[in-house]
């Protein structure tokens, strides 16, 4: 089985039961992006369910109050993920008829979108072929082939995203997106990860090398770019 297959096949077992996973709606998708972008699934959930009861559309989001969207978002943090949606939410009454875009260069032109967003947005609701690359799929890729290269080094940065995108798989763009960031979160995890029950373990060059303490790596102190 392919490494894709592989995913796809533990996906299938062991996937959260999340409820923006159960919707191809682009702005409800969205939402829940923008609340997971530093924030934990547990501690995103509610917030993530207020703020559909209370903004069903994105025309009810563009048109409250600023006031009323931080008052809402109180507790999470990092309030520009707040103020740029509601820019965003404008922005798609104004440029795209209220019509939330689905198209991956579309997206990228929303405050606080940036390309793991897209990608997820345009996979997610559109199935899009667009490979998602966020800390947990770092993690996986890097440990799995045995990537040495600093993930947010000029030439880590292209060597992953061409490999993620390689990876992609193209039946099914957005579940393979949620099933790798799943993997990453539940079964490869950042410490102590159980490799015993890991159906990826016989090919992990980490596993082999015992490296999956070390993997991935990441320049500290220096800016890239
Ligand atoms: N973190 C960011 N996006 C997520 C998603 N769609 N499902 C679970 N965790 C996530």
């Amino acid at each position: 089985m392919s490494f894709s297959d592989r995913i796809l096949a533990w996906y299938q077992s062991h996937k959260r039961p999340l409820p923006w996973r159960e919707t191809k709606n682009p702005y409800v998708i969205w939402l829940s992006e923008i609340i997971l972008q530093q924030t934990r699934v547990e501690q995103g959930l509610p917030y993530f369910l207020r703020f559909v009861e209370e903004f069903p559309n994105v025309t009810n989001f563009a048109r409250a109050s600023e006031g009323r969207i931080l008052r809402l978002w109180q507790g999470l943090g990092y309030y520009s993920r707040a103020r740029n949606m509601h820019k965003a939410s404008k922005l798609v009454l104004e440029e795209f008829s209220g019509d939330f875009p689905t198209q991956f260069q579309d997206l990228l032109r929303l405050p606080g979108v940036g390309e793991y967003t897209a990608a997820a947005i345009s996979s997610f609701a559109a199935n899009q072929p667009h490979a998602v690359l966020d800390g947990n799929v770092f993690r996986v890729l890097s440990r799995y082939f045995g990537i040495e290269e600093p993930i947010n080094s000029t030439a880590g940065k292209k060597i992953f995203s061409q490999l993620a995108d390689e990876l992609l798989d193209r039946q099914h763009p957005g579940e393979y997106n949620q099933a790798i960031m799943d993997f990453g979160a539940l079964q490869c995890k950042p410490k102590s990860p159980d490799c015993s029950v890991c159906p990826l373990l016989i090919d992990c060059e980490a596993y082999k090398t015992n490296r999956q303490d070390e993997l991935p790596k990441k320049l500290k102190g220096k800016k890239s770019k």
